[in-house]
C-alpha cells in the first residue's frame, strides 16, 4: 500500500530574474549556443512562483541587482536552519557581491547572519534532512565550511564529495523527501560518499543519470509536494509510485545557467 505523505507549510525567498542571462561560464552548463530568452525565463520563474504559492507556501521577494546575472539562484546565498542565516562565500569573483545583497535582505527580515570564512555557497552544497546536514564539496563548497556549518549550527554534518562537473552542486545531485528520506543520483559522488549515503538512507528514492540531467534532482518538496523539473520522467514515476505528489514545472531557460527549481528558491527554516 502507498503510504500517505504529509506536507508541511514552507517559507521561501526567491529572486526575480530581471537582470538573468549566460555572461559568464562558471560551470559546464553555461555554455549554451543559444541565449537565454529573458521573456520565457520570467514566465517560467513566475509560474515557479504561483506553483508555491497555490500549494500553500510564502514568498518572499528579493530586489534583484543589475550586473548580477546570477542573482535569481536564491538558494546559494545561504543556508537558514532554526532562523539562524549561515551567508555566503562564493567561488566566483562574478558572484561574491551577490552575498551582501542578500545579508542586508535577511538582516532587515530580523535575522542574523554568520558569515564563513571558507568558499561556502549555502543551499547549493548544504541540505538538512531531519537532524542532520548533507554537506557537498568537490567543486564549490569547501570542507571547512561543512565544519564552519556544524559548529555555526550545532547540527551533525556529513561531507559527501561530488565527482562529475556536471552535478557541481549537492542540490544538483540530491534533494531531501522528508525529514527522513532523500533521493539522488549515486553517479554524481564519489564511491565513500556513495557508500555513506546508501548506510544513511537505505530507502531512498535512485535517480538515473538522464533524470539527474534534466535538473530532476534540484527539486523542492514540502513532505508530500514535489516541485520537480517536468523532463525527470522516469523520477516522476518514482516519486507517485512512492506516495508523493509531483508537480512538474518547466525551467528550461535556467538550464542554461546550470540551474533548476531549488537553485532559484532558498528555504527559510524558522524552527
Ligand atoms: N550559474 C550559477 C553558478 O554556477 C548557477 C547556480 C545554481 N544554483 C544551485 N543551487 N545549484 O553558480
Amino acid at each position: 500500500m502507498r503510504e500517505r505523505r504529509t506536507a508541511t507549510k514552507r517559507r521561501y525567498l526567491v529572486c526575480p530574474p530581471e537582470y538573468f542571462e549566460v555572461r559568464y561560464a562558471i560551470n559546464p552548463w553555461m555554455t549554451s549556443e543559444e541565449p537565454v530568452d529573458s521573456a520565457l525565463a520570467l514566465r517560467q520563474w513566475e509560474t515557479l512562483v504561483s506553483v508555491y504559492r497555490e500549494l500553500g507556501h510564502d514568498v518572499e521577494m528579493m530586489t534583484p541587482v543589475a550586473g548580477l546575472p546570477d542573482m535569481v539562484f536564491a538558494a546559494n546565498s545561504a543556508l537558514v536552519l532554526g532562523g539562524r542565516v549561515f551567508g555566503a562565500h562564493f567561488l566566483a569573483p562574478e558572484r561574491r557581491p551577490e552575498s551582501g545583497h542578500y545579508r542586508a535582505w535577511f538582516e532587515s527580515a530580523g535575522f542574523e547572519v554568520g558569515t564563513p570564512a571558507h568558499i561556502c555557497e549555502g543551499e547549493g552544497d548544504f541540505t538538512p534532512v531531519g537532524w542532520l546536514l548533507l554537506a557537498g564539496t568537490g567543486f564549490r563548497t569547501l570542507p571547512q565550511a561543512h565544519q564552519e556549518a556544524q559548529e555555526f549550527f550545532g547540527v551533525p554534518t556529513v561531507g559527501l564529495r561530488l565527482v562529475d562537473p556536471l552535478f557541481y552542486h549537492l542540490d544538483t545531485a540530491l534533494f531531501a523527501l522528508d525529514d527522513n528520506n532523500v533521493a539522488y543520483y549515486p553517479g554524481a559522488f564519489s564511491p565513500g560518499s556513495q557508500r555513506v549515503l546508501k548506510s544513511l538512507f537505505p530507502d531512498a528514492v535512485i535517480a538515473t543519470a538522464q533524470d539527474a540531467k534534466c535538473f530532476g534532482l534540484n527539486s523542492l518538496s514540502d513532505g508530500r509536494h514535489v516541485v520537480i523539473a517536468q523532463d525527470a520522467a522516469g523520477l516522476i514515476a518514482a516519486l507517485t509510485d512512492r506516495g508523493y505528489r509531483p508537480v512538474p514545472v518547466d525551467l528550461s531557460e535556467f538550464r542554461k545557467a546550470g540551474g533548476g527549481v531549488k537553485c532559484c528558491t532558498q528555504e527559510i527554516r524558522t524552527q
